[in-house]
């Protein structure tokens, strides 16, 4: 994802700093070529070596180093960088950067860098919140740097509140939603539906499936990647919301059909991946209902379907693809729904296909579209969210609704 890449490590002198080493192998694991740059006084909290071992490449820490090729080394380095990300940043280095100066290595090539530049602060909460802290933060972000702001926690100096470092997961998808893909979907408003719907039988009890979301997410992440605005539309999932993602959480199919028709409207794209309850009780009980002898029975009603009301309601140009998980006639079953539904295009995936459903990280599906249907091989769900895509905006083009439809670029992961 981050091949050919030069992302640019600066490591200043806070506790956080013994995180970046997880940060930058994930980095180097993604193809990227990490170069790291440690203030003199991240020196005492973690050593170049550790740097130099994960990354592969020299760890730089001051300007007048003993090696001579590092002497013109910030003027090449920043040119070379297709990112700078200080972190963690100390309230000192914030200071420092937002007022052009560049009294060491890490500054200096700062300074020379014009690729984009995030700053990730990391520090004891009441220099955080000293007003002179966010002054500096405020003009970092006039200057067109990006502020990662800190979790709320327990800080290694005792305090609790702002201050300390997002993990490096964090950091690493804030430097993949910038690099690791092309753009060619900047303009582009997509609406991705994922999860299962919870349909309440009293407070206590509720009917569901199993839809873990994995799918819809993918797809939402893919999307912001590629620079589109994404709404994500979710039932309860044990996901973390991507980055760059829109996320309304809804728990019921009457939920989720007010969210997705009350956004509707002004999307270019709407994928339904989610697994919505076709029935729901009649009644829902206010108190928990208690057991008696013999069966019981419920009494169930017809939810709305939201693929149908789109279908119905489709705005011009507007592309609409739904997902169908079956365990038998999967290719009738599936057109079935893209005609009755009026939909471009309907993702088919069998439960009983190995590498497909729930909760895999995987899936095999077939795309069915009024041309026939085009079963893909087994692959990540990342890259079916990839494919996807490059077939929804390549079709939305063929209608007329979406211009400047994007390169076939294929899966990138
Ligand atoms: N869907 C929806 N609203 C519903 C039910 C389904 O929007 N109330 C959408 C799903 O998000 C999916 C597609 O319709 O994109 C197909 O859903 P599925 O439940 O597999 O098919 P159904 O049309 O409900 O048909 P059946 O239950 O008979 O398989």
């Amino acid at each position: 994802m981050l091949q050919g890449k030069t992302v640019v490590l600066g490591v200043s002198g806070g506790i956080a700093a013994y995180k970046i080493p997880n940060l930058a192998s994930r980095l180097k694991k993604l193809g990227a070529d990490v170069e790291v740059i440690l203030t003199e006084n991240a020196g005492n909290f973690i050593t170049p070596i550790t740097f130099e071992a994960l990354t592969g490449n020299r760890c730089l820490i001051n300007t007048f180093d003993r090696n001579f090729r590092f002497q013109v080394e910030h003027v090449e380095l920043a040119k070379r960088a297709d990112l700078f990300m200080i972190a963690p940043a100390t309230a000192n280095v914030i200071a420092k950067i937002a007022h052009g100066l560049a009294d060491d290595m890490l500054t200096t090539v700062f300074l020379a860098c014009q690729a984009p530049k995030f700053v990730v602060p990391a520090m004891n909460t009441r220099m955080y919140e000293n007003p002179v802290t966010q002054d500096n933060l405020d003009i970092c972000r006039r200057y067109g740097m990006k502020v990662i702001e800190p979790a709320r926690g327990y800080l290694a100096c005792g305090d609790t509140g702002a201050g300390k470092m997002p993990e490096p997961d964090i950091l690493a998808e804030h430097i993949l939603l910038e690099l690791a893909c092309e753009k060619d979907l900047a303009g582009k408003k997509v609406l991705v539906t994922a999860g299962p719907t919870c349909e309440a039988i009293d407070p206590v009890r509720y009917i569901t499936n199993h839809s873990t979301g994995k799918m819809g997410y993918a797809i939402a992440q893919a999307a912001a990647f590629r620079g589109a605005q994404v709404t994500l539309v979710s039932g309860p999932t044990a996901l973390a919301a991507p980055l760059g993602v829109k996320l309304v959480e809804v728990v019921s199919a009457r939920e989720m059909f007010e969210e997705v028709t009350k956004a509707a409207g002004e999307q270019d794209a709407i994928i339904k991946a989610a697994a919505v309850a076709d029935y729901r009780p009649a009644y829902v009980r206010d108190e928990k209902t208690k057991k008696s002898g013999g069966q019981v029975s419920l009494e169930l009603e017809r939810t709305d379907d939201i693929l149908a009301w789109l279908g119905e309601h489709r705005q011009p140009g507007q592309f609409l693809c739904g997902f169908s998980m079956e365990t038998q006639n999967v290719l009738e079953n599936s057109r079935e729904k893209l005609l009755k539904k009026h939909v471009d295009m309907i993702v088919a995936n069998s439960l009983r296909e190995e590498g497909a459903g729930f909760g895999t990280d995987t899936n095999v599906v077939t795309l069915i579209t009024q041309d026939g249907a085009e079963q893909w091989e087994k692959m990540t769900k990342f890259q079916v969210a990839h494919r996807l895509l490059d077939r929804v905006f390549k079709d939305s083009g063929k209608n007329g609704g979406i211009p400047d439809s994007p390169p076939d670029m294929g899966a990138d992961f």
